[in-house]
Parts: structure tokens; C-alpha cells; sequence
């Protein structure tokens, strides 16, 4: 294990000494070397581990909300082993992030992965808040499509749902040796908007709504080749998040011919732009619901332009963003904001965020792209390329084919997207 953790470690801490100006940088790297060599492994420190997350953010090449990577708050629950600790945390860690609607960046970290098999605590969940999808008998789903067979392994261990439109999933949370664990929201803990707009009355009635906030559950934290397979982490909405991919996509809500319909578009004439005008209206009655309930969004403007202030900040400190260009635009609008008309390099950097494949699938079942297989966004690729390369330095070399480090849209493919 030493060989390939050691040039991982090693790069990591000479950046966070270099970044945080911090004292006693040589009498650590030995302390690490030591520790290394003696157990196989090191541990980060509380305050390695904080700038780490915070430059996981930083990092995330499919973010466009990076500006205020520096204020993301950490919760350190490297001690918590047991299921029920591990739920404590979790609501403890989302009534932080939710504060009543001042929605407030944060990450809960807990113990890291065996470094040797990658294995450790998973939260099974893809969002730690989302809606359940049932499959009906013609085909067609009820609630969110992209959730169905998460569903199903949520019924699997013993939970049923209302079957409804919006039933929020249960959190579902594994540790080694032990069986699944998993546990429902409260009604007062997962905060929602339901959707109105500021025109039309009856948009009300389409019984609409979304969770507040946008917690990523799935993602392996690496930082210093030590990884964090559960480390839940959040930021706020952007509004086409929600009103464009959640509710517009075809393969999810696909709201949009109801929209037009309820609008009294003429869906027959291609030179009406119904989808278009619908997209716009849906979007306007999701940024003018949050606001109403003093929920904290931003939109696609306001986003694609501080996105803009990061990469001129990051360039006064010396450092290049790192972005992936079709990920940062916004799927409204595109061309109306700054980021269309720029161009980023896209490398992957560590410590990153970094796809894995879903802990409630088997092995065997998972194609061999979500399996990380051949993928390089996924980080048993990562690991993989890692040993065979150990050794030879350089955390930040080059993935030829972009993307790590990811926070938006997309899910497992990187060209999907569903996030
Ligand atoms: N798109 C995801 C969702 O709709 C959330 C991804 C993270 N987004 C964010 N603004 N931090 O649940």
C-alpha cells in the first residue's frame, strides 16, 4: 500500500503547507512517512482535513458554485462507527445545512475507507434528500424516475412508500460487517418548497414541489490518497437544476407538455417554442417559490457570473481553474450568461470528489462503466491507475479524458447527466 499512498500523501500535505503558510511541515511529512510504513496508513488532521474538503469543492470541475469554497463548514465524525451514531450525524448535519431556509455549505466526513480494498461506511443514497420513483404497470413512473431501482432496494430492506408523487426516501447507511441500517426523515428536518407562480394560479394546482437542500451522498472524497466513501456534502440550488433537468427532463418529471398544455401553447406548431416557453415559465415559478419561502437559490445568471469572479480570484492566487465546460453552462439559456463564451482546461485534480459505484448494487449487475472499470471519473479506476503507477509522483496529473471532482448535473456517465 505504501508505495502508491505514500506520493499521494506526500503531495498533499507540501500543498497544504505551502496554501495555509502552517508551521512543522517537515516534522509531519516524517511523522506520515512513519506512520505509513509502520500501519499502512495515516491520519489526516483536523485541520488537514477541513482545507482538504474545502479544496475537494475547489476542485469539483462540474461546479459552477465555487466561489465560496473557502466558507464550506466540516464536520469531523471520523470517531462515529455505528449505524445509529451515523444517523444522528446526518440529521444533526442536515439541520446545519438547512438553517431554516439560509442554506448553509457543509460536509459531514466520516471514517475513511480501508486503503487497501477501498472498502468502508456507504451511505447508499445518491441525494441524502429525494424523492422516490415507483414503476407503474404500463411503463410509466410515479415520482422521480432517476430513483427507481434505489426505490426498489430501499423496499428490499423492509420500507414501503405512499406511492405518491414526492414520498421522500428513507437514508440507508452500511457498515462493514454489519446489516444495512436505514431511517426516515422527519417531517420538520427536510425542509421543501411547493410550487407556485408569481402569473399563474393554476400552476399551484399541479401539486409541484422540491427538497431545499441539494446534499450529494454518493461521492468518494479523496484527499492525500486517503479516501472518504461517506462524506455527504451540500452547497444551494441553482434554479435549473431543479427547473430544467428535475422537472424537465424527459427521463425524469418531463413536466414539460403539461406545462405547455396548462399555458395553452399550440404543441403542433415547431415555430411556437412551446418546450422553450414552458422551461422559462417552470424555472420562474421555482426561483419565485424559493424566494417567497425565503429559501436560499440562486440563478443561472447570477451563478454563471460569480462563477466568473472564482476563476479571476483563483487566477490572482496563482492557480488555473479547472472546469468542464458542459457542465458549467447552464441547460437554460446557455449563450445569455459569461460562462458560454469561455473556455477552461478540465484536469482532474485531488483532492477531488470522485464518482463510485452504488453501494446497493452488486458487482456483477453494474455495467462495466459504473463499475469504474475503464472510467477514470470513478475512483476505482483512480485507485487502480494509482498502484500500477506507484512510485511515480504527481497527484495532479492529467485525466485525458476530463472530468473529476464533480458537483451538478450528470450522474454515472459523464455525457447523461441527471444529477
Ligand atoms: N442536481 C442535484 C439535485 O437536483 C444536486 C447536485 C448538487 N447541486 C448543488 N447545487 N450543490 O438534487
Amino acid at each position: 500500500v505504501g508505495g502508491w499512498l505514500l506520493p499521494r500523501a506526500f503531495a498533499f500535505l507540501e500543498a497544504f503547507f505551502r496554501e495555509t503558510g502552517s508551521a512543522g511541515g517537515a516534522a509531519r511529512l516524517a511523522e506520515v512517512r512513519r506512520d505509513i510504513e509502520a500501519t499502512g496508513s495515516y491520519r489526516h488532521t483536523p485541520l488537514e482535513l477541513e482545507w482538504g474538503a474545502r479544496v475537494a469543492w475547489r476542485n469539483s470541475n462540474r461546479c459552477v458554485g465555487r466561489l465560496p469554497w473557502r466558507s464550506l463548514t466540516v464536520f469531523d465524525h471520523r470517531e462515529l462507527h455505528e449505524p445509529e451514531e451515523i444517523e444522528g450525524a446526518l440529521r444533526d448535519y442536515l439541520r446545519f445545512a438547512t438553517n431554516g431556509g439560509v442554506i448553509r455549505p457543509a460536509i459531514a466526513i466520516f471514517p475513511p475507507a480501508d486503503p487497501g480494498t477501498g472498502g468502508g461506511i456507504r451511505i447508499w443514497n445518491s441525494k441524502l434528500v429525494r424523492y422516490a420513483g415507483y414503476p407503474g404497470a404500463d411503463g410509466r413512473v410515479t415520482g422521480d424516475p432517476a430513483e427507481v431501482d434505489f426505490t426498489r432496494a430501499c423496499q428490499a430492506l423492509g420500507w414501503r412508500g405512499a406511492e405518491g408523487r414526492f414520498d421522500l426516501l428513507p437514508v440507508v447507511i452500511s457498515v462493514p460487517g454489519r446489516a444495512p441500517h436505514w431511517f426516515e426523515w422527519r417531517d420538520d428536518e427536510a425542509l421543501q418548497v411547493p410550487l407556485r407562480h408569481p402569473e399563474f394560479p393554476w400552476f399551484a394546482e399541479l401539486g409541484l414541489r422540491w427538497y431545499a437542500v441539494p446534499a450529494i451522498s454518493d461521492m468518494v472524497l479523496e484527499m492525500g490518497g486517503i479516501e472518504y466513501p461517506a462524506a455527504p456534502f451540500n452547497g444551494w440550488f441553482m434554479g435549473t437544476e431543479i427547473g430544467a433537468r428535475n422537472l424537465g427532463d424527459e427521463g425524469r418529471y418531463d413536466l414539460l407538455p403539461e406545462v405547455a398544455e396548462r399555458m395553452g401553447l399550440d404543441r403542433g406548431d415547431r415555430s411556437r417554442l412551446w418546450r422553450d416557453r414552458a422551461l422559462v415559465e417552470l424555472n420562474t415559478a421555482v426561483l419565485w417559490s424559493f424566494q417567497e419561502d425565503g429559501v436560499r437559490i440562486t440563478d443561472h445568471h447570477a451563478a454563471s457570473r460569480e462563477f466568473l469572479h472564482f476563476v479571476e480570484w483563483e487566477a490572482r492566487q496563482g492557480r488555473a481553474v479547472q472546469a468542464d465546460w458542459s457542465w458549467i453552462v447552464p441547460p437554460l439559456s446557455g449563450s445569455a450568461t459569461g460562462v458560454f463564451h469561455r473556455e477552461f482546461e478540465n484536469r482532474v485534480e485531488s483532492p477531488g470528489f470522485f464518482l463510485t459505484r452504488p453501494a446497493w448494487r452488486p458487482v456483477e449487475e453494474s455495467p462495466p462503466e459504473a463499475r469504474g472499470a475503464e472510467c477514470p471519473f470513478h475512483i476505482e479506476a483512480r485507485r487502480a491507475r494509482e498502484v500500477e503507477d506507484a512510485g511515480e509522483a504527481g497527484v495532479g496529473e492529467g485525466c485525458p479524458l476530463g472530468a473529476g471532482g464533480m458537483v451538478g448535473r450528470g450522474d454515472a456517465d459523464p455525457r447523461a447527466g441527471s444529477r
